[in-house]
């Protein structure tokens, strides 16, 4: 990879810091925020789902892996950033927030979408036939819903089981 895509790549590691840093400090500001019971701690099921892909595959597809699961994770979400920033229901500091996080995951999307390329026209026969299997069960990995924690979450916010059914049912039907 060039010297320039090694710039580009440290500074979206700079950019998710800075996410995850603006992310924490609105969520402090939500009034009342200090009252509010801790969310319980969960594993993101597509980390189990790395490490059960990484189990499956030979040790020296290691670092395919990951750069094919951070090429999905930062090429699927930007939809979802762009819908939020113009709906009038959600408070101005959220959209203002959510619309420069998609700015910069704009930029990351062009840089992973180039790091796919490289990586695809960078590989030997043998080494696109994993990459082109790993790809649609990453796609899978990151859309599916975290059923078990949105149960978990509607149970601690006081929801009746008829309530979590409903939801699960139509998240199934939606997702399946
Ligand atoms: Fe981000
Ligand atoms: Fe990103």
């Amino acid at each position: 990879m060039s010297e320039q895509a090694g710039r580009e790549a440290r500074l979206i590691v700079t950019d998710e810091s800075h996410h995850a840093y603006v992310a924490i400090e609105l969520i402090k500001r939500i009034p009342g925020f200090s009252e509010l019971p801790p969310l319980a701690p969960s594993q993101p099921p597509f980390l189990r789902g790395l490490e059960e892909l990484e189990k499956s595959l030979p040790t020296e597809f290691a670092d395919d892996l990951l750069i094919a699961f951070v090429a999905i994770s930062e090429t699927l979400i930007t939809s979802i950033l762009r819908g939020i920033p113009r709906d009038p229901r959600v408070v101005s500091a959220v959209r203002n927030t959510v619309r420069d996080h998609g700015i910069d995951e704009t930029r990351h999307h062009s840089y992973f979408v180039y790091v796919v390329h490289q990586h695809w026209a960078s590989s030997a026969p043998d080494r696109r036939e994993i990459l082109a299997s790993l790809y649609p069960k990453l796609i899978r990995l990151f859309l599916d819903p975290n059923i078990d924690l949105c149960r978990a979450w509607l149970l601690e916010a006081g929801s009746t089981r008829t309530m979590r059914k409903s939801f699960c049912e139509t998240t199934i039907r939606q997702n399946g």
